[in-house]
């Protein structure tokens, strides 16, 4: 695996040169601290840094926000960012990717309104992004799979024992969740959050619908049928609330013709940005003025998804490659539509180098806000200092893949090593159950 000897930035940069990349490294760390206006909407960023979406699966059974999930988001709130996306929050019990994973229905509501004030008090009204999910093939409600598929695709049917003739989501079905992502949506804004995430990422169902070629009928085949779900429920949510709607969109999943999103067609490892292109400048005449760019799936090439040191196997390129490709092709993205405020990932593999990119990519106009998963769990504070250029070695994320092995445990999540009171234990119990 990577062993990170990074002592000064001139370390990375020396890799950088080396590997023949291309990124934005800048020492001046202050442009961070800079705030803006989303266009259109009725939100502000308090600065240029933002916690990405973060699930800890330690939801009551009813979806509802517990006491531990209460402390994760107290403790992002120390850090000040300057934007808080909170975690992946079901829009059904049948959607839900693990028993313990947040949904928000009547009966959940209210505990998630205390959660969501409690927030805006400790933050100082810094933004909270609700992400609405619809699991897809990865639902487990009941703890056991439970798949909703878009359509056969051997890549990902394979290491999940999806067999040859498990149904194929109907159509009639697809529509019905137009209705399920308005009532989510509505309840998010009741509750308080500021905005909300018509997910599309990590071949979670409606990323999973994205690249549906060889889907028959009006959700597959050609772009309009693969986008049509997206595009409608994003205009149903935007004409029945309120509050901003955004989307967290997965522009590259990295798994190849026919199967993937964005993804050359000669080499899945690149990035074909013209469908996000096409696909950001529909949404974008829907009203969408957020989007926060990722790549990859955590269950089938986290190396892509989140660039690390140790993780379940050897990636097959550099972590600094995978860095690079999410921080350029958000770029692309940026570069293509200046007035929408784009969140961009790839930061936290850096450590305490991270600020310096971040600096570098928002000082540069490559993106308008640095985005940050695993080091959210990690760092306690983490944005203050990140954007005072101070980060604490001893307090950064390590990219061990500890947090990602929880999850993939199906179990509760958080940061073991940095944060071990809690999940050191919890970490433990699961490694000693497999
Ligand atoms: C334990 C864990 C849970 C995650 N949960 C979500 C989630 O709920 N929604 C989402 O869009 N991404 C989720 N992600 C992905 C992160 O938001 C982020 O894209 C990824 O970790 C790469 O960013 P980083 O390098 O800053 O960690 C999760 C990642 C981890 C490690
Ligand atoms: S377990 Fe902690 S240190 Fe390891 S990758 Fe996750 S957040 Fe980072």
């Amino acid at each position: 695996m990577f062993d990170f000897k990074y002592k000064t930035l001139d370390d990375v940069r020396a890799d950088i040169d080396a590997l023949g990349l291309d990124l934005p490294l800048s020492e001046d760390t202050s442009v961070l601290a800079r705030g803006f206006d989303v266009r259109g909407e009725r939100l502000h960023f308090k600065n240029s840094v933002a916690i990405h979406p973060m699930e800890g699966f330690d939801s009551e059974p009813d979806g509802a926000p517990s006491e531990l999930t209460r402390r994760r988001y107290l403790r992002f709130a120390d850090s000040d960012a300057g934007l808080y996306w909170f975690e992946a929050v079901a829009i059904s019990n049948e959607s839900r990717s693990n028993n313990r994973q947040l949904w928000l229905n009547e009966q959940s509501a209210d505990a998630f309104k205390r959660l969501i004030d409690e927030l805006h008090e400790k933050t100082y009204g810094a933004p909270v992004i609700c992400q609405l999910t619809h699991s897809g093939r990865f639902s487990r409600p009941e703890n056991k799979p439970a798949p909703i598929i878009a359509y056969h695709n051997p890549v990902l049917n394979r290491p999940f024992n999806i067999p040859a003739d498990h149904p194929v989501v109907t159509d009639e079905y697809l529509d019905s969740l137009v209705p399920q992502y308005v009532k989510a949506a509505k309840l998010a804004e009741q509750v308080g959050f500021d905005g909300v995430d018509i997910k599309a990422c990590h071949r979670y169902l409606l990323s999973e619908l994205l690249s549906a070629y060889t889907r028959k009928g009006r959700y597959g085949g050609s772009y309009e049928n693969r986008t049509r779900l997206y595009r409608d429920v994003i205009a149903a949510v935007k004409s029945e609330v309120g509050i901003a709607v955004g989307t967290r969109l997965g522009v590259h999943d990295g798994i190849g013709y026919p199967y993937g999103f964005g993804d050359d067609m000669e080499d899945s490892s690149k990035f074909d940005p013209s469908e996000a292109l096409r696909l950001i400048s529909d949404i974008h005449s829907l009203g969408v003025n957020l989007i926060n760019v990722t790549m990859g799936t955590p269950y089938y090439n986290p190396h892509v998804n989140r660039p690390y040191c140790t993780g379940g196997y050897e990636p097959p390129e550099h972590p600094l490659v995978g860095v690079a490709r999410m921080i350029n092709g958000a770029a692309i993205l940026q570069k293509a539509f200046p007035d929408i405020a784009f969140i961009g990932t790839g930061y936290t593999f850096l450590r305490q180098f991270s600020p310096y990119l971040a600096a570098g990519a928002v000082g540069s106009g490559m993106i308008s806000a640095a985005g940050f998963g695993r080091m959210a769990f990690a760092y306690d504070g983490f944005a203050k200092d990140l954007i005072a250029g101070d980060m604490k070695p001893n307090k950064c994320c390590l990219t061990c893949g500890k947090c990602t092995e929880l999850m993939r445990a199906f179990t509760t999540t958080g940061c073991p090593i940095r944060d071990s009171e809690v999940y050191a234990p919890i970490y433990k119990a699961a490694m000693n159950r497999k």
